[in-house]
């Protein structure tokens, strides 16, 4: 298991729906943080001030890869980048469980308990259903009692909107807190026969938390775009309304993710460097001004040309870790920028651009200054204890809410007295036919 984890002090506004901070962070009382409403004149900013990533301990290599399909390291490394991936082997790791787990590290990182989060923004293009929304699970399981929660399908982009919708739920005033999360279990949507893509893919999660601040800074701009004309480029056919799933659509594996690569290929080199510029320039920056870009982790040939070649950013300015975790779509900067926190190549006062594309067709980027400190300061035992406590009280209110629920449906009356089974006598009246 890899993990990014510890805690942060940090400074956000209090919060018009009474969610604001609390005044202490690893007991020690933090300014600028209360009960005094901010000014109406004054700005709000969108930062990050929580991460964490998590992925299974599971690993499949390219030699691995090699004993299931027709495929060898030599030609995934010089193709892709890609070493290894983590798969997710236990069927109790699904895309809420790895989200939860980043999830639980960026609250505990930014020292914000679950019920103060307004938001949570799961972007999965593996949820565990249609519907509910695999975000609900993940509020359900984190104790985030005062969150809303939703799915946002943007492929591999939907990170980067999601991080729009934190920014914008946060500088409109509806939020002060919003949980931004990538969570997949891609290789349950792969065919492993399939050595066009089963090679790419990974799973895991990475979650961010944004907060409302005062100190300038934060997620500056976005870009976002879409071609829906190029939908059939990278789909999972079967299993929607279009095409219902069925004995026919499974036996002829249109649950299973297809995918154009040459075309997906093209299309990702060009709006790369064309989102990063766009986004940039509403930045009022140029990439001279770029001290990391953070590009989604598809294939290193995709990053080589259009990071590095197109737009002339030098690699030490460029994060890659594609080769340990593959292509982990909506989870893959997130764990990207964790990954670079962990290494000491984000510090504040740096521009940092966010860069991904994805099925839909669909791309995005956003600008992020970076205003808040990035090091670790290890929880105390107290702490450590009273988070255990709370994520077990979690555990609890769930399974008493379902109890409630199973008592409410097998029980003759309601708490009021009426019979629950049985006719309603208004209904009858209106609609039974006369007596005769
Ligand atoms: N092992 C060995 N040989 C292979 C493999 C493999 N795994 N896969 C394909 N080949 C063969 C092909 O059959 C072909 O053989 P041929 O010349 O005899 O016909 C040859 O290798 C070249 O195949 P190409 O498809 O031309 O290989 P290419 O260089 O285009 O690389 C790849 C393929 C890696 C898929 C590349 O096109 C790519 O990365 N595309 C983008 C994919 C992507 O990023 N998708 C995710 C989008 S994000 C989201 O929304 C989920």
């Amino acid at each position: 298991m890899n993990e990014s984890n510890g805690t942060y002090h940090h400074e956000v506004n209090s919060g018009s729906n009474g969610h604001g901070a609390n005044g202490s962070v690893n007991g020690i009382p933090a300014p600028a943080i209360g009960d005094v409403p901010a000014p109406e004149s004054s700005r709000r900013y969108a930062q990050i001030i929580g991460w964490g990533y998590h992925v299974p301990e599971k690993v499949i290599t390219n030699h691995d890869l090699e004993q299931i399909v027709d495929t060898n390291d030599e030609w995934i490394r010089s193709r892709t980048g890609i070493e290894e991936r983590h798969v997710a082997a236990d069927p109790k790791e699904t895309s809420a469980s790895l989200g939860v787990m980043a999830a639980r590290k960026a609250l505990e990182l930014a020292d914000v308990p679950p019920n103060k989060v307004d938001l949570i923004i799961c972007a999965t293009s593996s949820p565990e259903y249609i519907f509910p929304a695999t975000a609900c699970i993940i509020q359900d399981a984190l104790g985030a009692v005062n969150a809303g929660a939703f799915d946002l399908s943007a492929a591999c982009s939907g990170f980067v909107y999601a991080l729009s919708m934190a920014r914008g739920h946060i500088l409109a005033g509806d939020a002060e807190y919003v949980l931004v999360i990538g969570a997949e279990t891609l290789s349950r949507f792969v065919d492993w026969t399939d050595r066009n893509t089963c090679i790419l893919f990974g799973d895991g999660a990475g979650a961010v938390l944004v907060a409302a601040s005062d100190v300038p800074g934060g997620i500056m701009s976005i870009e976002l775009g879409s071609d829906g004309s190029g939908a059939n480029a990278l789909s999972i056919p079967a299993g929607g309304s279009a095409m219902p799933a069925s004995l026919e659509t499974v036996g002829n594996g249109g649950h299973y993710m297809q995918m154009d690569g040459k075309a997906v290929f093209r299309f990702a080199t060009r709006v790369m460097a064309e989102a990063t510029q766009r986004v940039l320039a509403r930045a009022g920056l140029t990439t001279d001004d770029v001290d990391l870009i953070i590009p989604h982790q598809a294939n290193v040939r995709i990053i080589q040309n259009s990071v590095l070649k197109q737009l002339k950013i030098p690699e030490e300015k460029v994060m890659i870790n594609l080769q340990k975790y593959g292509n982990t779509s909506t989870a893959s900067i997130p764990i990207a920028l964790c990954e670079a926190i962990d290494a000491g190549r984000v510090k504040p006062g740096d521009n940092l651009v966010f860069v991904g594309f994805g099925g839909g067709l669909t791309w995005g980027a956003c600008a992020i200054k970076w205003s808040v400190p990035v090091e670790k300061q290890a929880a105390g035992w107290w702490k450590n204890y009273r988070r255990q406590a709370t994520y077990q009280a979690a555990a609890a209110r769930s399974m008493w809410k379902k109890a409630v629920r199973w008592v409410y449906d097998v029980w003759p009356t309601d708490p009021e007295g009426r019979p629950l089974k049985g006719p309603d006598p208004q209904r009858e009246t209106q609609y039974l036919p006369p007596q005769k």
